[in-house]
C-alpha cells in the first residue's frame, strides 16, 4: 500500500543562492558553514513516509526546522529542492490554484495561537473553513456543529470566543480543522499554549477522536512525553536535519546516536514501554508453560510492575495462545534506571526462582 504523505529528501534554504547551498549540503557542508555566509538551511535533507490513519510527530528543539517542514507539507511554503507527495500527489508540481484547491480541501492546519474571530460566535468560528470553501450556510453549520460536538463543545455554539477558555478555545480550532473533513491534519505545537492539565486532557480527546476518525496527522511538538504519547512513529529534528525516526520505543531503547540519547534522559519511561519492549523474547524451556498470570505485548509497564510484585517468577507474555517471552523483575528495574539499551543477561540474571506451571 502507498503511504498517504511522503516527504522525499526536502530541502529549504532561506537567504542568497538557496540551489547553491543545496549542492553544498549534499556534499556534506553543515549549517554552521552556510550561516557564516548568511544563509539558513532551514530543513535538511528531510525524507519521511507517513500511512493513512497515522500520527507523526516531529520533535525538536527551536530554530530545528520543524515549522519550515510543516509549512512544506501543505505547500505554504515551496522546498528548496526535493518533493512532497500526498496521495500519491506531487505537490510541488500542483500551480498555485491547484494547490490552493488541495489546501482547501483535504489539508487542515491547526497552529498554536489559534486566532479565533473575536466577533463571530464560536459556530461560525469552527464553519469558517467551509466558508472559504463555499459550503453552503446550512450544510456548514451542521458539519461545524458536530465537528464541535466531537470536541466535547456541544451547547457552546452561540457563545463568544472570548467567553471560553483558552482550552476551549484551542478546540474550537481543531473543531475547525476537522469540521472540513480533511484528511491531512497538520498540527503546529497545537497545544503547547496549553496549561498541563489541559493539555494532557485535548491530547487524549485528539487520541480518543482519532480512534474514529484515522485521519493522517503530522503533529510538531518540542516536548518529548507528548511525542512519545501521540506518535506513532516520531522523528528527532536536530539543526535542520532528521536525525531518527522510529516508534517511541525504538527512540526510547535504541537511540541511535549521542544527541537523541541525551534527549530522553528525562523521560517517564514508565508511561510508555509496554511489555513487547522490556520482555526477554528468548524463553527458556522450563518457561513454556508458566500460565498462571500473563500479560499481552501491550500490557503497559506499570501494569507489569504490579503484576510483577505479586509473583516470585518472571511475568510470562502471550500472545493469544503463544508464549513470546518473559519479564523478570530486574528487567523491569532496569529500563526504569538511565539504562539506554537492552538490558543483557549478564546484568540482569534470573535469580527470581524457576518458572513453575501452575494449573
Ligand atoms: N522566512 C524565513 N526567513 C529566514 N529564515 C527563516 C525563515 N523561517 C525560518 N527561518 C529560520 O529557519 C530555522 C528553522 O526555523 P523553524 O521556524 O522551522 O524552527 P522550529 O523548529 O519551528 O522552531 P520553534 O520550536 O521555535 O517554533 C531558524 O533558524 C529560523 O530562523
Ligand atoms: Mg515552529
Amino acid at each position: 500500500m502507498s503511504s498517504r504523505l511522503e516527504a522525499e529528501h526536502l530541502y529549504k534554504v532561506f537567504g542568497r543562492r538557496p540551489d547553491e547551498a543545496v549542492e553544498r549540503l549534499r556534499g556534506g557542508a553543515g549549517r554552521e558553514e552556510l550561516r557564516a555566509d548568511g544563509t539558513t538551511a532551514a530543513v535538511i535533507d528531510a525524507s519521511f513516509r507517513v500511512d493513512p490513519g497515522q500520527i507523526f510527530v516531529v520533535m525538536g528543539l527551536s530554530g530545528s526546522g520543524k515549522s519550515t517542514l510543516l509549512r512544506m507539507l501543505n505547500g505554504l511554503l515551496e522546498p528548496t529542492a526535493g518533493r512532497v507527495l500526498f496521495d500519491g500527489q506531487d505537490l510541488t508540481a500542483l500551480s498555485d490554484r491547484e494547490l490552493r484547491e488541495v489546501r482547501a480541501k483535504k489539508i487542515s492546519m491547526v497552529f498554536q495561537h489559534f486566532a479565533l474571530f473575536p466577533h463571530r460566535s464560536v459556530l461560525d468560528n469552527a464553519a469558517y473553513g467551509l466558508a472559504v470553501q463555499g459550503v453552503p450556510r446550512a450544510e456548514r453549520e451542521r458539519r461545524a456543529a458536530e465537528a464541535l460536538r466531537l470536541c466535547g463543545l456541544a451547547g457552546w455554539e452561540k457563545s463568544w470566543p472570548d467567553e471560553l477558555s483558552g482550552g476551549m478555545q484551542q478546540r474550537v480550532g481543531l473543531a475547525r480543522a476537522l469540521a472540513t473533513d480533511a484528511d491531512l491534519l497538520l498540527m503546529d505545537e497545537s497545544f503547547s499554549a496549553l496549561d498541563p492539565l489541559i493539555r494532557r486532557d485535548m491530547q487524549d480527546q485528539l487520541l480518543t477522536l482519532q480512534q474514529t476518525l484515522k485521519k493522517t496527522i503530522v503533529f510538531i511538538t518540542h516536548d518529548l512525553n507528548e511525542a512519545m504519547r501521540l506518535g506513532d512513529r516520531i522523528a528527532v529534528m536536530r539543526d535542520g536535519r532528521i536525525v531518527q525516526t522510529g516508534t517511541a520505543e525504538d527512540i526510547l531503547i535504541r537511540p541511535e546516536n549521542d544527541y537523541v540519547a541525551s534527549f530522553i534522559q528525562d523521560v517517564d519511561r514508565s508511561r510508555v514501554l509496554t511489555a513487547s519492549a522490556v520482555m526477554d523474547p528468548h524463553v527458556r524451556g522450563d518457561e513454556a508453560d508458566c500460565r498462571c498470570e500473563t500479560a499481552t505485548p501491550d500490557t503497559p509497564f506499570t501494569a507489569l510492575c504490579a503484576l510483577s510484585a505479586r509473583l516470585t517468577h518472571p511475568v510470562a507474555v502471550l500472545d493469544g495462545a503463544r508464549l513470546v517471552g518473559v519479564v523478570p523483575r530486574q528487567r523491569l528495574v532496569g529500563f526504569l534506571g538511565d539504562q539506554q539499551g537492552e538490558p543483557t543477561p549478564c546484568d540482569h540474571p534470573r535469580d527470581e526462582g524457576k518458572v513453575t506451571a501452575r494449573a
